[in-house]
C-alpha cells in the first residue's frame, strides 16, 4: 500500500472503524486513492447521494446530499464530467441541467420503483382528464415524465412547491405516500383516479390533489408495528422517517423530512437513541458523523438500486467513460423548465 492509501486508511479507521471491518477499509483505501487521482486527470466531479455506503460516501464524492442539493450542484459545476453516485433519474436530472457535460452513471441498471411506476403517456392521459390543472412531478421520475410536467419537486421542497402554485387543484405524481403527506401538511384533499376508468365521484370541486399509485419499494416496507415494537424495547427512542413512508408511519414518528433534513435533525437533537427509517446505509453515515448517539436501523430493508453503486464501478466509469447518460434534446428542454422552476423556488 502506498503512503497516500495508508494515510487514508488510518483516517477511515478513526471515522468509520466502529462501523466497517478493518480489512474492508484497507481494501477500499487503495481504490479511493485511484478514483481521486482519475477524477483530477479527467476533470470530473463526483456527486454522492446520502444513501451511498459509508466508505464510498466518506472518501470519493466532492459533494454529498439529498436530491435537491445534488441537482443544484449539478447545475453549477464547471467540470467536464459528472459522475453520479445515485440512481438513473438523478443522473438524468444532472444531464437535464448540464447538457454540455458528460454525465456518467457507475451502475447502468440502478433504477427506482417510483420512476418505474409512471410513463409520459400516463401523464398525458391525466392532463386530458383534468385539463388546465398544473402537474407537479417528484424528481424520482424519468426525463420524459418530467417533460410533461409544469414543475418538479423533491421531498425537501414538495410542500413549498405545491403552495407556490397558489391554486385549488394540482396533479401530484407519482408517489402516493408523498402526495398524502403533502396533502396533510397543506390541508388539501387527495384522490387517485383510475386512468381509462370512471372519474371518481368526488370531482374537482372537492378535490385538491390528484395523485398516482406509485410507491418507493424501500419506504413502503416500514410499518407502524415496527415503530411500536422498537418503542417498546427502547422507550426513549426518537423515530425519524422519510416522507416516502406511509402517512400512518409518518404520523407514528417524531420527525419526517428529506434525507438532508433527517441528517440535520439527528445532528441538532440531544436525544441518545434514534431509529432512522430509510435506506440502511444512511443510518451508517449518520452514526459515523454522530459517534455519541445510538442509531437503530432496520437493515432488512435496503434499496437494491442505490446498492448497485460500488467503489469498483465508480472507478470503472472513470476509466472507461461509462455509462454515458443522454436525454434527447426535445425532451431535455421541456424537462429543464420543470426542474429549473423547482430550483428557483429555493
Ligand atoms: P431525498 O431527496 O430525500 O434525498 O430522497 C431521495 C430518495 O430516493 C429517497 O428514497
Ligand atoms: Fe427509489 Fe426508494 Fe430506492 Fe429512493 S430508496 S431510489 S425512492 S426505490
Amino acid at each position: 500500500m502506498n503512503s497516500a492509501a495508508q494515510a487514508l486508511y488510518e483516517e477511515m479507521q478513526v471515522s468509520l472503524g466502529k462501523l466497517v471491518p478493518d480489512f474492508e477499509l484497507y481494501y477500499k483505501a487503495e481504490i479511493a486513492i485511484e478514483i481521486n487521482r482519475l477524477k483530477k486527470e479527467r476533470n470530473a466531479v463526483v456527486l454522492g447521494h446520502n444513501y451511498m455506503e459509508p466508505v464510498l460516501f466518506h472518501t470519493i464524492p466532492d459533494f454529498r446530499g439529498d436530491s435537491l442539493d445534488l441537482s443544484r450542484k449539478a447545475a453549477t459545476t464547471d467540470k467536464d464530467i459528472i459522475i453520479f453516485c445515485g440512481v438513473k433519474f438523478m443522473a438524468e436530472t444532472a444531464k437535464i441541467l448540464s447538457p454540455h457535460k458528460t454525465v456518467l452513471m457507475p451502475a447502468e441498471r440502478a433504477g427506482c420503483s417510483l420512476a418505474e411506476s409512471i410513463t409520459a403517456a400516463d401523464v398525458r392521459a391525466l392532463k386530458r382528464k383534468y385539463p388546465g390543472v398544473p402537474v407537479v412531478t417528484y424528481v424520482n421520475t424519468y426525463a420524459d415524465v418530467k417533460a410533461e410536467s409544469d414543475i418538479c419537486c423533491t421531498s425537501g421542497n414538495a410542500v413549498a412547491v405545491v403552495e407556490s402554485l397558489n391554486c385549488d387543484t394540482v396533479i401530484f405524481l407519482p408517489d402516493q405516500y408523498l402526495a398524502a403527506n403533502v396533502a396533510q401538511q397543506t390541508g388539501k384533499h387527495i384522490i387517485f383516479p383510475s386512468i381509462g376508468g370512471a372519474t371518481p365521484d368526488n370531482t374537482l370541486l372537492d378535490v385538491q390533489m390528484i395523485g398516482w399509485h406509485g410507491r418507493c419499494e424501500v419506504h413502503d416496507k416500514f410499518t407502524v408495528e415496527d415503530i411500536r415494537s422498537i418503542r417498546a424495547q427502547f422507550p426513549d427512542v426518537v423515530v425519524v422517517t422519510h416522507p416516502e413512508c406511509s402517512p400512518e408511519v409518518v404520523a407514528a414518528s417524531d420527525y419526517s423530512g428529506s434525507t438532508n433534513a433527517m441528517i440535520k435533525f439527528v445532528q441538532e437533537s440531544k436525544a441518545p437513541h434514534y431509529l432512522v427509517l430509510t435506506e440502511c446505509s444512511m443510518g451508517d453515515n449518520i452514526a459515523a458523523a454522530n459517534p455519541s448517539k445510538d442509531l437503530l436501523r432496520l437493515c432488512m430493508v435496503h434499496c437494491p438500486h442505490m446498492n448497485m453503486i460500488t467503489m469498483e464501478n465508480v472507478r470503472d466509469s472513470l476509466l472507461y467513460t461509462k455509462t454515458v447518460i443522454d436525454v434527447p434534446e426535445e425532451i431535455r428542454v421541456r424537462a429543464f423548465s420543470a426542474v429549473d422552476r423547482m430550483i428557483k423556488i429555493g
